[in-house]
């Protein structure tokens, strides 16, 4: 028998439907009580499910994460990214025929239009790269806006494929503006994460000399990255993208979302903190700020809205942390002990076991990134171009079924209705 919910307001009961969900948490319908006059309350959505989705899920409380039911852990192990881009916004596996197409159909659009890389030109050097990159991908939509048809399935295919192409070079480009170096062009016969750092630390007519430890530390991040439901930046694309705007300056929006050091800034966060804290020595002293009520310091890197026992891709992270750590012998390395120390600390402190705060995958892809010599300013770049896919399959999937534009309520705790004063009557 189907589960119904009962609420009684004013002394009317009013039946609920409970929807199944597939695997997880069953959600309450309340679609009805607004004609009851009443809405609900759940600021930060910590409640509320905003929409159907067949993408990803996750249980927080047993460390799961699938991306279209294979679990991070078989995906990482086995898969590359591009594999994953194509399984989350085809729902299958490809064959190796599709495969094969759909790398091709990247590669193809991995160039950027010689005058659109003017956008660059306009920002300062030394312009953080998140602000250039946001601004870029909403900028294409200056040379797609015409030919992009949202209510057309291949017109949105062809948006993903695009921006999943074109994000490593855009991120490439603000990187090599910012340091001041000329563009390096898109390599069709390197890899994926590979060509993003060629790009970034190579030059234009040298062969790629990115060692393939470095390539497949990058290709893991990018698929641990690649989706995680309805995120900040995720429900920001949606909620864009449910007014039918352009689908690049959706996207745009929720780069904008994923900058904050409580989202994808976390990892930057998490190297900015170390080297403020400085020397091994000062870390019992940082652990007691971040425990200090009166403090609005937080341990960068611990803790996570969804994962209350750990989070099942830092414990992947953390295995190809520390195989790249050992493969370039700089465990010694200062700000690495600072984070050994740390960890250690929070995971058998008191204050951070009861609060179930575990290193979350921020935190060891933060140090990987460090040993590997990325500067930190690319740390959230890279974080974006591994979100890129699950972005664009939310938006797809949410524009594939019907759906309302976002629009919620609020508890209004303001002013009654008064009077306008005059300015000379005021007090
Ligand atoms: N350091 C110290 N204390 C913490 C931390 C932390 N990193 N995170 C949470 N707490 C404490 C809170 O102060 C609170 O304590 P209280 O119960 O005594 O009031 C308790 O733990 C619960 O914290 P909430 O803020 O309610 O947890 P929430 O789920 O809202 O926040 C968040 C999660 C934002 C990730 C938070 O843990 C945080 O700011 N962490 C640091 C930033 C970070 O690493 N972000 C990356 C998130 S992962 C990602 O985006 C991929």
């Amino acid at each position: 028998m189907k589960q119904k919910v009962q609420i009684t307001i004013d002394g009317k009961t009013i039946d609920l439907d409970v929807l199944e969900a597939s695997e997880g948490n069953n959600v309450v319908d309340v679609r009805g009580l607004i004609s009851e006059g009443i809405f609900t309350f759940d600021p930060g959505f910590l409640s509320t499910a905003s929409c159907e989705s067949k993408i990803t899920y996750i249980d927080g409380d047993n460390g799961v994460l699938m991306y279209r039911g294979y679990p991070i852990e078989q995906l990482a192990s086995n898969s590359n990214h591009l594999e994953v881009c194509y399984l989350l916004l085809n729902g299958e596996l490809p064959t190796s025929d599709q495969y094969q197409a759909f790398e091709a159909s990247i590669k193809e659009k991995q160039f950027i239009d010689k005058n659109f890389q003017n956008i660059f030109n306009g920002f300062t050097q030394g312009a953080h790269p998140m602000s250039m990159v946001g601004a870029a991908v909403s900028g294409l939509a200056s040379l797609y806006h015409e030919e992009t048809d949202i209510a057309n399935a291949d017109d949105r295919m062809t948006t993903a494929h695009r921006l999943i192409a074109m994000i490593p070079t855009l991120a490439a480009m603000a990187y090599k503006h910012g340091r001041g170096e000329s563009f390096v062009e898109p390599d069709p016969s390197l890899g994926y994460a590979e060509n993003f750092l060629n790009m970034c630390f190579g030059e234009t007519g040298k062969p790629s000399a990115v060692s393939k430890t470095i390539a497949d530390a990058m290709d893991r991040i990018f698929i641990l990255h690649a989706d995680h439901e309805q995120n900040a930046s995720t429900s920001t694309v949606r909620m864009a993208g449910s007014t039918e705007c352009n689908p690049y300056a959706a996207i745009s929006a929720g780069i904008s979302a994923l900058w904050g050091p409580s989202h994808g800034g976390a990892n930057e966060a998490v190297l900015t903190m170390l080297q403020e804290i400085g020397d091994v020595s000062r870390v019992g002293e940082y652990v007691k700020k971040a425990k200090d009520k009166d403090d609005p310091f937080k341990l960068m890197g611990f803790g996570h809205r969804v994962y209350k026992n750990f989070d099942p891709r830092a414990t992947v992270m953390e295995e190809s942390c520390k195989a790249v750590l050992a493969e370039l012998g700089v465990e010694d390395e200062p700000l690495l002990q600072i984070a050994n120390a740390l960890e250690k600390i929070a995971r058998e402190d008191e204050y951070f076991i009861e609060r179930k705060l575990y290193p979350n995958i921020d935190f060891y892809s933060g140090i990987t990134l460090k040993a590997v010599g990325i500067p930190t300013e690319l740390f959230t770049v890279i974080f974006t171009l591994g979100r890129m896919p699950g972005w664009i399959t939310h938006w797809n999937e949410m524009l594939s079924a019907p759906y309302k534009i976002a629009r919620p309520r609020q508890l209004y705790l303001g002013e009654h209705k008064r009077d306008f004063v005059a300015m000379s009557d005021r007090g």
